[in-house]
């Protein structure tokens, strides 16, 4: 998830990370393809990740300052300026409820999905090779993770104490159930490079709940600053993983790099979609009937605006697998005119 892109002209600090798309010791030509990366990288990690430098986070006391603060930043949860919302005064449950799942979908994409692909980068369990330093920050993204999936759980436990509101839907994201369907329709021998291939989607595309709603003022303050050091963490780990695509890609089979690059636009739509079934099974544990459900879903999120949405979202991770000469690969560039996200 993807926060600075802006070349920079300056040496970097001693021991400073410096993607090496950023490095300025890099001649021009060399910058974004399969130069090897510096050796610097993540010498900050003890002094910058979160797992290593942030207090745990604590909700403010009830009527702290005698504000009532948001759970989510409004302008991310649609669904709360629907009038049938609205009327029935469920915005704040409908809010509460959002927080719950994205929360929820942060632990298990750490827990089962990101860290297992740390775990075989660390352990040299794919055919590529990459260098040693790279071997190391896999052990580090490892721990941030690890912190991430912690402090949501912690985080919705706090606010199940505070508000006396259970999670009404815990069950498995439908990103991951699309994401084991597709995994579960390729070669056996091809599914673990169909994983990573989503990590490398999941951890460069941008996220405006990562860049926009820490800044949003109305949202509780404990919220805010997880979400925060959350970004700024996974900045790191967008240049990170943006390196290892370089790295890896030349090294795969043109069959498995056409496999990954005909599952892109699913991946990245997956990944993106808003979670319909969880949606409707959470708008019916508050009492709305099916065809309430259905006409609230439509109303809130049109889907030319979740595609347009997405279409903007996924633009830097597009832009990464050009670079690398995915969609020269007529499969490939045909399953992006299909999937209506890019004209190829
Ligand atoms: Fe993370
Ligand atoms: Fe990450």
């Amino acid at each position: 998830m993807t926060i600075h892109r802006i070349p920079r002209t300056t040496a970097p600090e001693p021991g400073e990370y410096v993607p090496m798309s950023m490095d300025p010791a890099m001649a021009p030509a060399e910058r974004g393809k399969t130069a090897r990366p510096t050796s610097q990288r993540f010498v900050k990690w003890d002094a910058c990740a979160a797992i290593r430098t942030k207090p745990r986070q604590r909700l403010r006391p009830p009527g702290d300052n005698g504000k009532e603060y948001a759970f989510f930043s409004p302008d991310l949860v649609p669904l709360i300026a629907h009038p049938l919302v609205h009327e029935r005064g469920l915005g704040r449950e409908v809010t509460i409820q959002h927080l719950y799942r994205y929360l929820h979908f942060t632990a298990v994409l750490e827990q089962q999905l990101v860290n297992p692909v740390l775990l075989r980068i660390a352990t040299d369990g794919y055919p590529f090779e990459l260098p040693k330093s790279m071997i190391l920050d896999a052990h580090r993204i490892y721990c941030d993770e690890g912190y991430h999936a912690l402090c949501a759980v912690d985080l919705t436990h706090q606010i199940e104490e505070r508000t006396g509101s259970p999670a009404l839907d815990q069950t498995n994201p439908q990103a991951f159930r699309d994401l084991a369907n597709l995994v579960a329709g390729v070669p056996e021998s091809q599914r673990h490079l169909l994983e990573l291939a989503f990590i490398i989607v999941s951890e460069t595309l941008v996220s405006a709940i990562l860049t926009k709603s820490h800044l949003d003022v109305r949202v509780e303050p404990a919220i805010r600053q997880v979400i925060l050091e959350h970004a700024q963490d996974e900045a790191v780990h967008s240049a990170y993983f943006s390196d290892l695509a370089r790295l890896a890609w030349p090294q795969l089979t043109p069959e498995v790099r056409s496999m990954i690059g005909q599952h892109l636009p699913q991946l990245i739509i997956a990944f993106l979609s808003p979670d319909l079934p969880h949606l409707t099974r959470v708008l019916t544990a508050l009492g709305y009937t099916g065809e309430e459900c259905r006409r609230m879903l439509s109303e809130a999120m049109p889907r030319h605006e979740v595609l347009s949405g997405i279409r903007n979202a996924c633009s830097v991770t597009v832009g990464l697998f050009r670079t690398l000469g995915a969609m020269q690969d007529p499969g490939t560039a045909a399953a992006f005119r299909s999937s209506g996200l890019f004209n190829i």
